[in-house]
């Protein structure tokens, strides 16, 4: 394939490079999923399929996206249609490489919705308007209102709602229009120290909670540290543990839909894939169990016991965050100062992963049909807002889980299956190792070559079978969604296949010109 001559953009520094990806991977993921996962799946059970679908999944595909995207960036192609085909040629790679674009892009759609609301609740708690609600079920309903899910005393109206989001979506358009060095790494760089350092602060004070209840001594951090962390091996042959565990890992580490190969398209051809990816992988593992786990689940068994703190879980990640925590801001010393921390910290967690879904689109407009980043940042933050409309309207009605669904759960593991295939097998092992070494300081260890070839995609492929047979296809047919709420599913549908076609349109077109050239 023929090297682009287009001066592409670049990384300013690689410590920004590791902190942007760093940003792109820590997220809503780290400090809201991750506990509601792990004590939904029996805290001690869950962490050993995690941590062995980390090193046979996550760590192994974190290096092959890397590698994936520092090819296809070199060549000039900074989203996924257009690595696939610099890797393969093949005419078809190009629309399989549309699930690059598409995925990120669906889950931008409602996760920049979801980051609006830790915007606005770190609003609300640095005024004080959420407190007085101060039991779990009067702070659901304050969450309610505020989603318009139900019209209370405590808000009206959407407005407050849809006026938070036109914030955040504005200044993710203002950050993705200053372009990768400019906008994304220099976020990184201010976000991600304060994130850690708030992040630090919560975790300090959670553990500093003691037993809240004196008439209750076992309830306490300790023992919800002791909840998380003491493995529990009769959990290990239970499959949907297993799947919660390995789509944890996808989720968090931001892996099987593009987004961490288009940051790694603005590479040097050099630079070391191998450090790089331990490093994002290590400082979003940091993030995740010891800094998201030592927060939500402990302050939970403090104030609410582990039988409470399993119940939450089961809620949502929306009930642990949005409902349970703020009822514990009110009982402690300086709560709002701490509500404001710990929104503000989700914030900035959210932000930083939210760039990072809208770039592959960015990048597509931007190479692919040669429009300037401000206008391309425009046109995908106008796509961002027609499609979130429905999401805020519809939301009680289940639009968002279906979107979450297939693109943020199904949609994952399907793309990352293509990626490791294409690497492994159509590529070539053999050459994708050379690629995933070449500039490396230290060298990847050479059992990885055979993850990589065939332990990983077996994995995927079995993960693959087994969700569709015990969960996706009572999902296709809306098995567990009331009749009522079956035509919004559909809208979601609709909404994503009008998307997907959408794409498929565009990279024709695109490949047409590019003949034309
Ligand atoms: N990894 C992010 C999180 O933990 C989510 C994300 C997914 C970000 C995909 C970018 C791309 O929240």
């Amino acid at each position: 394939m023929e090297e682009n001559n287009n001066k592409r953009e670049e990384w300013g520094t690689k410590f920004g490079l590791v902190l942007a990806l760093a940003g792109n991977a820590i997220g809503l993921g780290n400090f809201l999923r991750f506990p509601v996962q792990a004590a939904g799946n029996g805290g001690g059970a869950f962490m050993i399929p995690y941590f062995i679908s980390l090193i046979l999944l996550g760590i192994p595909l974190m290096w092959v996206e890397l590698a994936i995207g520092r090819f296809g960036g070199n060549r000039g192609h900074g989203s996924m249609p257009g690595m696939f085909y610099s890797m393969w040629g093949n005419r078809w790679s190009k629309y399989i490489g549309i699930l690059g674009i598409f995925i990120p892009l669906v889950i931008t759609v409602y996760y920049t919705y979801i980051e609006s609301w830790t915007l606005a609740f770190s609003f609300f708690s640095l005024t004080g308007k959420y407190f007085g609600a101060e039991s779990r079920e009067s702070m659901g309903a304050f969450l309610r209102g505020f989603q318009g899910v139900e019209s209370n005393g405590y808000f009206s109206s959407l407005t407050p709602a849809i006026i938070f989001f036109l914030i955040t979506i504005s200044i993710n358009i203002y950050i993705i229009s200053k372009g990768v060095s400019k906008g994304i790494e220099r976020l990184a760089n201010i976000a991600m120290p304060m994130l850690f350092v708030m992040a630090i602060a919560i975790a300090i004070r959670v553990l500093t909670f003691g037993a809240p209840d004196p008439s209750h001594p076992e309830n306490n951090p300790i023992a919800g540290l002791g909840f998380i962390w003491n493995p529990d091996f009769s959990q290990l042959t239970n499959g949907t543990v297993w799947l919660a565990a390995s789509g944890q890992i996808f989720f968090t580490l931001s892996l099987g839909m593009g987004a961490i190969a288009t940051y790694a398209s603005y590479m040097k051809k050099e630079d070391d894939v191998a450090t790089t990816g331990i490093a994002t992988a290590g400082a979003n593992e940091f993030a995740e169990v010891i800094l998201g786990g030592t927060i939500a689940i402990p302050a939970a068994v403090a104030f609410f016991g582990i039988a409470g703190a399993q119940e939450i879980a089961k809620g949502g990640a929306f009930n642990l965050g949005f409902q349970s925590l703020p009822v514990i801001f009110q009982k402690i010393p300086f709560g709002q100062f701490f509500g404001f921390i710990w929104f503000l910290l989700l914030f900035f967690a959210a932000l930083t992963s939210s760039v990072a879904m809208a770039q592959p689109a960015m990048a597509f407009l931007q190479e692919e049909f040669r429009i300037p980043k401000e206008r391309a940042a425009v046109i995908v933050g106008l796509i961002l807002f027609i499609c979130c409309i429905p999401v805020i309207f519809f939301l009680k009605h289940g639009f968002l889980d279906e979107l979450d669904y297939w693109a943020g759960t199904f949609g994952l593991v399907f793309c990352a299956l293509f990626e490791v295939i294409i690497f492994a097998w159509i590529f070539r092992m053999d050459r994708g190792w050379e690629e995933l070494n070449r500039g490396a300081t230290t060298a990847i260890p050479k059992i990885f070559f055979y993850i990589i070839k065939y332990i990983t995609p077996m994995f995927l492929f079995i993960i693959l079978v087994t969700w569709f047979y015990q969960n996706a296809i009572d999902v296709l047919f809306m098995k567990n969604i009331a009749s009522s709420d079956k035509l919004y599913v559909w809208g979601a549908r609709v909404m994503m296949a009008v998307i997907f076609i959408g794409l498929t349109f565009l990279v024709r077109k695109s490949w047409r010109m590019k003949k034309g050239l």
